[in-house]
This record gives C-alpha cells, sequence and structure tokens, in this order.
C-alpha cells in the first residue's frame, strides 16, 4: 500500500507588494533584493485573515481537483509557523472552517521544512492503511511575525497557501521521505518571542543571520537530495522535476546544479510569492500542477529546510 498526491490547491492573498514598494518603506532597492534573492513581489494577507482562511481557500481547490469532499477526508495535518492562536491548533479551526468532523487534525511546526515534514507524516498514517484520504497544508502569514523596519528581514518573505490531498493507492506515490532536525543552530533563525503573564516576552519577530543561513541550507539540501536518490537507486538526472523550497534563488540554482539538473527541471515561485515558509513547496507544486508542467509516472524530489534547523525530502512519482 502507498499514498500519492490525488489534488493539489494554492491560495495568495490579493495584495501584491512589490520591491519597489519596500524602497519607500526601508533602505533597500530592488536591484539589491532581485539580484541577491531573485524576489520581485510578496503577497500580503489581509489585516482581518488568518492562517486558516488561506487554508481553507487552498484545501477547497485540492479537494476538487482530487475529487473528494469533506466527508471523504480522515486527516488534516497544517504546517504553519504563524498560527491564528495558541490554541486550538489552525488544522482544528480549519477542520472546523471545512465543515469537516471527527477526524484527527493537528500542526506540524518545522518553519520552511513543514510541508515536507506534514506530508512525511500523513504518508505514514495512509500508506500503512491507517487513513484513506489527508489534507496536508503549508500556510503561512509572515508578515505578521517581520518587523517592517529591518532590512534584513521584511524584504523575504510573503504570505500564502498551499494544500495536497494524499490518498491511499496500490501504486507508488512517495517513494521515501527524508527528515533531519540540528537544535544546535536554533540561534541563527528564529523568532525568539514567548508568552508569559498573558504578555509577550523578547521578540516575536524573524531574527535571521542571513550568511549562516544560506550557507546551512546549500550544505544540508545537497545532503538531502542525494541521499533522497541514492536510497531508491536512482540517478539525480533521472528527476523529472525538483520542488524545492522557494528561499532565494541563488540557494535553488546551488541545489539543481549540484544534482545536474538544468533550471528548466526546477520549480521556481520565489521571484513571485517570496520566500511563504511551510506554503512554499505546495504553492509551486501547484503551480506546475496546474499549467501542466508535471505529468503522471514523472519523477518529483521536493525539499526544505528551515529553522530549528530542520531539512528534508520527498521523493515521488506523480
Ligand atoms: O527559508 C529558510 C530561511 N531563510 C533563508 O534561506 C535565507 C538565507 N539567506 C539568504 O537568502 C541571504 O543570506 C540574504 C538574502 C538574506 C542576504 O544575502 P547575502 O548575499 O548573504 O548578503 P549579506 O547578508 O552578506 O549582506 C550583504 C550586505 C550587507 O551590507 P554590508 O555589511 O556588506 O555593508 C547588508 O547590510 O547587504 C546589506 N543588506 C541589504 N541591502 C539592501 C541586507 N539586507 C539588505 C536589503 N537591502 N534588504
Amino acid at each position: 500500500m502507498y499514498s500519492r498526491i490525488t489534488g493539489t490547491g494554492s491560495y495568495l492573498p490579493e495584495k501584491i507588494l512589490t520591491n519597489l514598494d519596500l524602497e519607500r518603506i526601508v533602505d533597500t532597492s530592488d536591484e539589491w533584493i532581485r539580484t541577491r534573492t531573485g524576489i520581485t513581489q510578496r503577497h500580503i494577507a489581509a489585516e482581518d485573515q488568518v492562517a486558516s482562511d488561506l487554508a481553507l481557500y487552498a484545501c477547497q481547490n485540492a479537494m476538487l481537483a482530487a475529487g473528494v469532499t469533506g466527508k471523504d477526508i480522515d486527516l488534516i495535518i497544517v504546517a504553519t509557523t504563524t498560527p491564528d492562536m495558541i490554541f486550538p491548533s489552525t488544522a482544528c479551526i480549519l477542520q472546523n472552517k471545512l465543515g469537516i468532523e471527527n477526524c484527527p487534525a493537528f500542526d506540524v511546526q518545522a518553519v520552511c521544512s513543514g510541508f515536507v515534514y506534514a506530508l512525511a507524516t500523513a504518508d505514514m498514517f495512509v500508506s500503512s492503511g491507517k487513513y484513506r484520504n489527508a489534507l496536508v497544508v503549508g500556510t503561512e502569514i509572515y508578515s505578521k511575525i517581520l518587523d517592517w523596519s529591518d532590512r534584513n528581514t521584511c524584504v523575504l518573505f510573503g504570505d500564502g497557501a498551499g494544500a495536497v490531498v494524499l490518498s491511499r493507492s496500490d501504486r507508488p506515490g512517495i517513494l521515501s521521505t527524508h527528515l533531519h532536525a540540528s537544535g544546535s543552530y536554533s540561534n541563527i533563525l528564529s523568532a525568539p518571542g514567548c508568552i508569559s503573564g498573558g504578555k509577550v516576552q523578547g521578540t516575536p519577530y524573524i531574527s535571521m543571520e542571513g550568511n549562516a543561513v544560506f550557507k546551512f541550507a546549500v550544505k544540508v539540501l545537497e545532503e538531502v537530495v542525494h541521499e533522497a536518490v541514492a536510497e531508491n537507486n536512482l540517478q539525480s538526472t533521472d528527476i523529472d522535476w525538483l520542488i524545492p523550497h522557494q528561499a532565494n534563488i541563488r540557494i535553488i540554482q546551488s541545489t539543481a546544479k549540484k544534482l545536474g539538473l538544468p533550471m528548466k527541471k526546477v520549480v521556481v515561485a520565489v521571484d513571485k510569492h517570496g520566500n511563504t515558509s511551510a506554503a512554499s513547496i505546495p504553492l509551486a507544486l501547484d503551480i506546475a500542477v496546474r499549467d501542466g508542467r508535471i505529468q503522471p509516472d514523472q519523477l518529483i524530489l521536493m525539499e526544505g529546510v528551515g529553522g530549528g534547523f530542520t531539512w528534508g525530502a520527498v521523493l515521488l512519482r506523480w
């Protein structure tokens, strides 16, 4: 028994913030952002939107594509670093918004690797036969945890959501999943605030040593993509599509180069979305599925890296 993705969906908030808009907010330039990151614009959620609102639209699209309704869904996993509230989990809030009753629903917190972690978790439940159809979602509103006066971070991130339906299948599907974490690097990327006595203690905004994160990301992504390919006795050149976490075009190019893959085999969305953390992989996937790039039987490698540090990959046959 295997699990396979039977439908994808995504949602981006209406408001677009361009690099030129950012030039009016902080001491930056369109040229710096484009050349250092590949980003030209990002979407920003409305003041009253929360992560479950974005997830709702993405899930509705994914369920429509998979030809399933709420009655068919028996597991919901949401990857998010920007939950609606401390509790209940965003997955439970989403379940209610979807009108789904009585299926397990929980959040996964692995920052930008969140979707890879959530998909690997759902695969365990679905391929073991425990559940039939899982909704796996990455949804983020990073605009609410950015210090808009910090040019080191505020130009990098955006809001959005992506979702897949992962269904039981007698043919693969997901071939293998590879998860890693190293808490000893937690200090180079964090939002170190906490709640105490009902008040935020410390800073709730993202703080990042960009260069250290960049170097770490390039190193571990190379390791994990080779691990995924080797475990399946495949060559990296067998990969039809690389769907990477969309943080920086230079990190994406570096991974593609180390795999020996031309950029025409890489799905890139960072230019239009910025870094949407746990949402970035399912957002990119949905675009490439809907524009017809991804075709049946193709080999797809997803990879992500993020705060924690966490990193991982999922290799699958479409
Ligand atoms: O999703 C996983 C988590 N995040 C990432 O993967 C991000 C990883 N890191 C990166 O993408 C890159 O390190 C950055 C895009 C954040 C920065 O690029 P960089 O080439 O590593 O630049 P840098 O940090 O070495 O900074 C170069 C210069 C500095 O000025 P000085 O000290 O050389 O005078 C910064 O102050 O660029 C300056 N700078 C900016 N200038 C204009 C930093 N941010 C900006 C900005 N606009 N927004």
